[in-house]
């Protein structure tokens, strides 16, 4: 539900596959994102839903540091620069439910 993900936090969901995704909120819009550093592969967060920078002005894998920007998942520093983060798919409902995009 929308109102699980407040404006500038991220939330972290599982996906079918077992694979884990998060969700943030910026500007009122809702931006998923999959749960993959580009750098290395690993998951992005050390603590849990911890997915943006301090200033919560980013996205930062906390594992080299690499920023992305939220709404494009672009990688604009760090060592998987050029790189981003794969997008995933969401509808958000009027009901304020966030649904998977097939
Ligand atoms: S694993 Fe994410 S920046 Fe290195």
């Amino acid at each position: 539900m929308t109102e699980d993900i407040p404006e500038r936090e991220a939330r972290a969901f599982d996906h079918v596959h077992g694979e884990t995704f998060f969700i943030t909120q910026r500007d009122g819009m809702f931006y998923a994102y999959q749960n993959v550093c580009p750098h290395l592969h690993v998951e992005l967060e050390f603590l849990e839903n911890q997915f943006l920078d301090q200033d919560q002005e980013f996205i930062q894998c906390s594992t080299h540091g690499a920023l992305f920007d939220v709404e494009t998942g672009q990688c604009i520093s760090g060592p998987c620069l050029g790189e981003a983060l794969t997008k995933v798919n969401i509808k958000v409902h009027s009901d304020g439910g966030i649904y998977l995009a097939e």
